[in-house]
C-alpha cells in the first residue's frame, strides 16, 4: 500500500524531477563489511516495494515506485525503539522510467512537532504516520494537520499540539518524486514517561536521537542508497528547531557522551543542507523576542498582556540584540532592538507582500488592496509600516511570558523537565518569578548545558561550529506568533554572517506550519547539491 492516489500538494512552483534513469532499475547495495556495524548494520533487502501517485506542485501526478525499510532501530542501545527508529524510502521507477538513487540527495525530514515524542514505526508508507499522509491532502499553506506523533499528554498544558504535518509530508513526498532518497527519523519527545515515573524525552533526547539517526545513515554509506555526504535536514516548528540544531551543531564534541550512552554508529552526523520552516527555537531568549515583536498585540481573547513583565522581557531582547552584533543580510547595518523593526519590514515583510500581490491577478490585488489600505503599492511594490503590520497580524498567539511560563505550564518548561520533574524553568527570569513555590534563586546548575545542547546560535555564534551546514532554507509565515519573527531572521543573519549560503523568505499572510513554495525547496537541494534536476 503507501499513500493513496491523489496525496497532493497545492499547485505552487515546478517539481524537480531528477533521475539518472538505470536499465534494470536495481539500486546499488554493496553491503560489504557489516561485521563493524553489529546491530546497526542496514539490510538492503529488507525492503517491501510500493506504488503511490505523487501530485506535484503544478498538479501533475506522477507514479512513484519505491523500496520502502520500516522502524529500523538506528541505536544499538535504545531506551525506547518506538522512537529511536526510521523509515528509508527509494525511488525505483518514476513513471515507468527506472532511476539510480544509489548517489541521489537524501532528504532526511524529522516529523517533530511541540518538542512531543515522534514515531514513524507504524507508518504504511513514505510521508505519513499509518494510512499515510493527512486526510487526503497535505496541502501546503494551510494549517498544517497531526502527523506522525502521538496526541499531547495532560502535561502538554499551553495545547501546543504537534501540528506540523503538511509541511513536511509534501517535502517527503516532493523529494520522492524527485529521485531523492527519504529518510524519515523518530526522535523520543519530552512527554514520555518511563515506569519509575521519569521524562526520558526531554532535553537533550531529541537532537541526540537525530544525530544518532544521521550517523545511522552515514556508517550505512554503499547500504542505505543515497549520497551520506547530500543528506539535507527538513522538519517544521519545534522540528524545525531540531533541523538548524543538527545543521549548526554537526560533529559537536558536546553530543558525544549523550550519542555513546545510546549505542549510536561511530560516523560523522554533519548535514550538508538545512530545511527549517518556522523554527521555535532560541528558546531562552524567546520570551524577551516574543515581547519585542508582539508585546502591543493583545491574546485572542482581547486581553493586553501583563506590560510591566512584557517591558521588562521587551529590554531583555535588546541587551541579547545587541551583544549578538548580528549585521542583517542585504547590506543592513548591525541588527539591534531599535532598528529590527525597519530590518524586518526591509528585507522581509514587503517583499514578501510584494511577491503575494505581484501573483495575484489585477482584481485580485485591488480587491486585497481595497480591504487593506495600510499597503501602498506602487511601481509595483508594497510598502507599510511596521505598526501597521502588527496592527494586521492581530491576535498574539500566547501569553507573557511567552516560553517560560512562570507558572511552569509550557511546552518548553516540560522540555527542560528532567528524572521525575515534569517541567523546570529555563531562563533567571522564570526563575525569578516563579509561581509554583519554588524556593531556589537560580536556574538549575545542569541547564546551561542543556541550553547549549538546543540551541542552534550557541553553534552559529558563540562558538562558531567548523562541522555545521553551509546550505540554509529558511521560511515563516508573516503571521506566525507562535515566536517572535526575529528567531528565523537571527539565524539567517547568524549563518550568512560566517558566509554560509542562506536563502530566508517570509510566507505573506501565513500562519505556523506553512509551506507554501515545497517545489522550490526541492529545486533548492537539486542546485546546492550539484545534482542535476529536470522539470516535469
Ligand atoms: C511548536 C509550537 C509552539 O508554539 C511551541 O512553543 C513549540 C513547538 C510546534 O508546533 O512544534
Amino acid at each position: 500500500m503507501g499513500i493513496g492516489a491523489g496525496a497532493g500538494v497545492a499547485a505552487v512552483g515546478g517539481l524537480a524531477l531528477s533521475a539518472q534513469a538505470s536499465a534494470d532499475g536495481t539500486s546499488a547495495s554493496s553491503s560489504s563489511g557489516s561485521d563493524s556495524l553489529g546491530s546497526l548494520a542496514f539490510d538492503p533487502d529488507a525492503y517491501t516495494e510500493l506504488t503511490t501517485t505523487v501530485t506535484d506542485t503544478e498538479g501533475t501526478e506522477h507514479s512513484v515506485t519505491y523500496h520502502f525499510w520500516k522502524a529500523i532501530t538506528y541505536v544499538a542501545k535504545p531506551v525506547d525503539e518506538k522512537y529511536q527508529s526510521l523509515n528509508v524510502s527509494v525511488p525505483v521507477k518514476i513513471d515507468g522510467t527506472a532511476v539510480d538513487a544509489s548517489d541521489a540527495p537524501i532528504l532526511f525530514a524529522n516529523s517533530v512537532g511541540g518538542y512531543m515524542p515522534s514515531s514513524v514505526a507504524d507508518a504504511t508508507g513514505v510521508g505519513g504516520p499509518a494510512g499515510g499522509p493527512m486526510g487526503g491532502g497535505g496541502a501546503p499553506g494551510g494549517p498544517s494537520a497531526p502527523t506522525a506523533s502521538p496526541s499531547p499528554s495532560a502535561s502538554n498544558a499551553t495545547g501546543d499540539t504537534n501540528a506540523t504535518g503538511g509541511a513536511l509530508n509534501t517535502n517527503q513526498l516532493l523529494a520522492l518524486a524527485a529521485g531523492y532518497v527519504v529518510v524519515e527519523p523518530g526522535a523520543r519527545g519530552r512527554t514520555l514517561k518511563n515506569s519509575a515515573g521519569e521524562y526520558y524525552g526531554v532535553a537533550p533526547a531529541a537532537i541526540v536521537d537525530l544525530k544518532a539517526a544521521v550517523r545511522y545513515v552515514r556508517a550505512n554509506k554503499g547500504r542505505i542508497p543515497g549520497d551520506t555526504d547530500r543528506i539535507v535536514s527538513a522538519g517544521t516548528s519545534a522540528g524545525g528547531a531540531l533541523s538548524s540544531l543538527l545543521g549548526a551543531s554537526g560533529d559537536s564534541p558536546l553530543y558525544a557522551p549523550y550519542l555513546k550512552e545510546i549505542g549510536a554508529a561511530d560516523a560523522s552526523e554533519a548535514i550538508f543542507a538545512t530545511g527549517a520552516w518556522c523554527p521555535i527555537t532560541d528558546l531562552e531568549h524567546a520570551d524577551g523576542a516574543y515581547e519585542w515583536n508582539w508585546g502591543a498585540n493583545a491574546t485572542s481573547a482581547g486581553a493586553a498582556v501583563d506590560q510591566s513583565v512584557s517591558k521588562e522581557l521587551r529590554a531583555q531582547f535588546a541587551e541579547y540584540q545587541a551583544a549578538l552584533k548580528l549585521k542583517g543580510l542585504g547590506g543592513f547595518g548591525t541588527l539591534n532592538a531599535r532598528n529590527y523593526d525597519a530590518y524586518l519590514v526591509k528585507q522581509y515583510l514587503e517583499p514578501s507582500a510584494t511577491a503575494h500581490l505581484a501573483a495575484l491577478s489585477d482584481a485580485a490585488r485591488a480587491t486585497y488592496l481595497a480591504a487593506h489600505p495600510f499597503i501602498t503599492w506602487k511601481n509595483g511594490r508594497a510598502s507599510f509600516s511596521w505598526a501597521d503590520f502588527l496592527t494586521h497580524v492581530g491576535a498574539r498567539k500566547k501569553n507573557v511570558p511567552a516560553f517560560d511560563a512562570f507558572d511552569l505550564s509550557s511546552g518548553e518548561n516540560n522540555e527542560f523537565g528532567k528524572g521525575t520533574t515534569l517541567a523546570r524553568h529555563f531562563t533567571a527570569y522564570g526563575q525569578k518569578n516563579d509561581t509554583t513555590g519554588l524556593t531556589a534563586k537560580r536556574v538549575d546548575g545542569d541547564i546551561p548545558e542543556l541550553l547549549r545542547l538546543m540551541n542552534p546560535m550557541y553553534h552559529l555564534v558563540d562558538k562558531p561550529n567548523a562541522g555545521r551546514s553551509r546550505h540554509w532554507w529558511i521560511r515563516l509565515g508573516t503571521k506566525d506568533s507562535d515566536t517572535s519573527l526575529t528567531v528565523s531572521a537571527n539565524i539567517a543573519a547568524a549563518a550568512h554572517g560566517l558566509g554560509d549560503d542562506v536563502n530566508h523568505l517570509y510566507y505573506w499572510d501565513q500562519g505556523h506550519g506553512a509551506n507554501t513554495d515545497p517545489g522550490d525547496f526541492i529545486q533548492w537541494i537539486a542546485k546546492v547539491t550539484g545534482r542535476k534536476a529536470r522539470r516535469k
